[in-house]
């Protein structure tokens, strides 16, 4: 057992928690302390600031970790921002919300976050793939995100490759997460529309959704 966990159930046999309460915390090194029991959020702002203890004084500051983070993602979104096509970040942060929050299956979580995602599409007016297909490429990011965490967990110290290979891959969540017809330039009829979707595909995302002038750059 690593001497920060110990430390740790020490600390909490000293501010007399009960066993279910120490069960709640998997696990604590100086780096992670991870909180998996539904049922513990009564528990989590002692065995927060029992954690901040613990890391202090092993000098890491953990107090702006958040519980409901997810690695790599952020925090879980309830809804898609409205005045722009998504980015790959913003979809995962809506289908985390449906799979954590509501503690729906990967597939369900997708399909749900699949109908909020082409509803904005479709309010832009730019063709889209079938919703089959943005489930699977929903379903494929959230497949590559378990890989990447997989094999973080499965080693004791990470290498700089893999730590480079989590960078590239969070870097490419930040592009436009496209789901365009792949003829959509040719189908699209309203010229603001087709700037649009070119807009939209750069990175700085420019233009709004039901604005007046939407891509005016
Ligand atoms: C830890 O970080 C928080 C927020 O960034 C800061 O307010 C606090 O002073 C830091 N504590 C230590 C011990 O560095
Ligand atoms: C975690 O972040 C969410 C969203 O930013 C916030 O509502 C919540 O209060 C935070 N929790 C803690 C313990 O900081
Ligand atoms: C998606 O959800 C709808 C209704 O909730 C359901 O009819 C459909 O079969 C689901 N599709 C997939 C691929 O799970």
């Amino acid at each position: 057992m690593p001497e920060t966990r110990k430390r740790f159930l020490r600390s909490c046999t000293a501010l007399s928690l009960s066993l279910s309460s120490r069960l709640c915390l998997t696990t604590v090194t100086t780096q992670y302390a991870f909180i998996t029991h539904r049922e513990c959020t009564h528990f989590c702002s002692l065995a927060n600031r029992v954690i901040i203890m613990a890391s202090t004084s092993a000098g890491t500051n953990l107090s702006t970790r958040n519980k409901t983070d997810i690695w790599l993602i952020g925090q879980p979104s309830p809804q898609l921002v409205q005045s722009k096509l998504p980015t790959i970040i913003e979809v995962l942060r809506v289908f985390f919300y449906y799979k954590n929050e509501e503690k729906k299956s990967v597939r369900d979580s997708a399909n749900s976050t699949s109908c909020d995602v082409l509803a904005l599409w479709t309010k832009a007016g730019i063709p889209t793939r079938i919703k089959k297909h943005v489930i699977a490429k929903i379903e494929n990011y959230y497949k590559q995100w378990a890989n990447l965490k997989k094999n973080k967990e499965n080693k004791k110290k990470r290498s700089e490759t893999l730590k480079n290979k989590e960078q590239v891959w969070k870097n490419k969540l930040l592009h436009l997460f496209d789901i365009a017809h792949t003829r959509a330039l040719d189908m699209i009829t309203i010229e603001e529309d087709k700037q649009f979707l070119i807009a939209q595909r750069q990175k700085d995302r420019k233009g709004q959704i039901g604005a007046v002038d939407k891509a005016s750059l």
